[in-house]
């Protein structure tokens, strides 16, 4: 394809951060601005289908979000249930497979039946394995990883970085190589903090629901330009 790098991310993982300013900028309600939000992620999970990226992890509601205005908390649940009715068949159609990250409690019992029909029938896909996380924190993600260790009877001396891998909500998937956060905003806000260790991160102004093919394609340069060195010193 025209003007694609050679080297694209395996993994890509984004903040779909602005779209209540979408919203504001036109007059709109607030969640007017997640339904554009929504619409636009099609776009993005076909553009990660043409460019060959393998993993798309995106923050759809954060442990943090149960506290924002309980109509935007009821809203968002009610736009998150139709568009697992509306999009699942086409995301099946592509070939992606959709897993959850975060915790299940908490999320109401038709959502959790949506998702795990969801996780059920994309189980074979392999074509983009997207990550919605969901009800989900870093720092809960490690809470949890350490009590389910403790109750597995692990000893000190067998923790490790990679056996806590295995006990993250994205165990057997790879750390991100790329995060994005749209909208201008410079923070990490609980998302992948073990994960995003030795990630690139790129910031565009762009809004969340105006980010699209193309604005994905400069991120996607902009990250095929940065050099990676994790932690090590460059040896040209
Ligand atoms: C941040 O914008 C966005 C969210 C909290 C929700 C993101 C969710 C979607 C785009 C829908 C995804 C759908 C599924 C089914 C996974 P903000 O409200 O913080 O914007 P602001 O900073 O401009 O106020």
């Amino acid at each position: 394809m025209q003007d694609l790098p050679e080297i694209v991310p395996t993994h890509i993982a984004v903040i779909m951060d602005g779209n209540g300013r979408w919203a504001r900028s036109r007059g709109l309600p607030r969640l007017a601005g997640h339904r554009a939000g929504t619409e636009n992620l099609r776009r993005v999970i076909e553009a990660c289908v043409e460019f060959g990226v393998k993993y798309l992890t995106i923050y759809a509601f954060s442990t943090e979000n149960w506290d924002r205005p309980e109509d935007e908390v009821s809203g968002l649940m009610r736009i998150f249930e139709a568009v697992f009715d509306r999009e699942l068949a086409e995301l099946h159609r592509q070939g992606a497979q959709l897993r959850h990250l975060g915790r299940m409690e908490g999320i109401s019992p038709s959502m959790q039946q949506k998702i795990r029909e969801g996780i059920e029938i994309t189980k074979d896909n392999d074509q983009l394995i997207l990550n919605v996380a969901f009800n989900y924190g870093g720092r809960d993600e490690i809470v949890y990883a350490i009590q389910t260790m403790l109750s597995d009877g692990v000893s000190p001396d067998e923790v490790t970085p990679e056996l806590v891998d295995d006990y993250l909500f994205t165990a057997g998937i790879p750390d991100p190589d790329l995060v994005i956060r749209t909208s201008g905003e410079k923070r990490i806000s609980n998302f992948l903090i073990w994960q995003s260790a030795y990630a690139e991160w790129v910031f565009p102004e762009t809004l969340w629901p105006d980010f699209g093919r193309e604005e994905l394609l400069n991120a996607i340069r902009e990250f095929s330009q940065r050099e990676r060195r994790f932690g090590l010193v460059n040896r040209n």
